[in-house]
């Protein structure tokens, strides 16, 4: 299994992941047009040219950032890839300076492990708001938003 930057030719393959997981867990669907326009955020895991797991890094201002679209294939849970893929994450933040990560999460216990603390939405800059203004469940949603602190 390697962990490594996507090429825009994986897009599609992004695309089916997410969407596949976001029928049965609490991740949101993506548009494949979105994922072309983001595919420098993302990370993958690949596995004999398939993917098997995603992650992407989002920066949103000067010291901030945020993960997104988490998935791992049912088939290849619980071999650390999910967490190889936010460790992965938070380095690249770490290359950029940034100086806080954060997700919108209905698992907190999982993100707890990566030193992620849950906050008070209202700590979140407005901006990120926007894509939540289009999701279904605004705005009574129960995500918890989690921060987590870089060195
Ligand atoms: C969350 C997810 C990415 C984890 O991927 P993974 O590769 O299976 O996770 P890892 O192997 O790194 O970690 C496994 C550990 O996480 C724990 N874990 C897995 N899912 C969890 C959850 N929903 N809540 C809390 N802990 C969880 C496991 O119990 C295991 O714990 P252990 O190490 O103490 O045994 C994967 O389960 C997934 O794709 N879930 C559906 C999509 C999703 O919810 N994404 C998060 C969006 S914010």
């Amino acid at each position: 299994m390697k962990i490594q930057k996507p090429g825009v030719k994986d897009a599609p393959k992004i695309y089916q992941l997410i969407n596949r997981a976001s029928k049965e867990y609490e991740v949101l669907p993506r548009a494949l047009g979105y994922i072309f326009e983001n595919i420098r955020d993302f990370w993958v895991a690949e596995e004999k040219n398939c993917i098997i797991g995603c992650v992407a890094l989002h920066f949103v201002w000067e010291d901030l950032a945020e993960i997104k679209s988490l998935v791992v294939d049912d088939d290849f849970k619980g071999k650390d890839i999910g967490g190889s893929l936010v460790k992965m994450a938070l380095g690249e933040a770490e290359e950029y300076r940034i100086k806080k990560v954060f997700v919108l999460t209905f698992i907190p216990d999982y993100f707890k492990k990566f030193g992620f603390k849950v906050v008070d939405k209202s700590e979140l800059p407005h901006k990120i708001w926007a894509e939540c203004i289009n999701c279904p469940k605004f705005p009574d949603c129960n995500e918890e938003a989690m921060i987590k602190e870089l060195a």
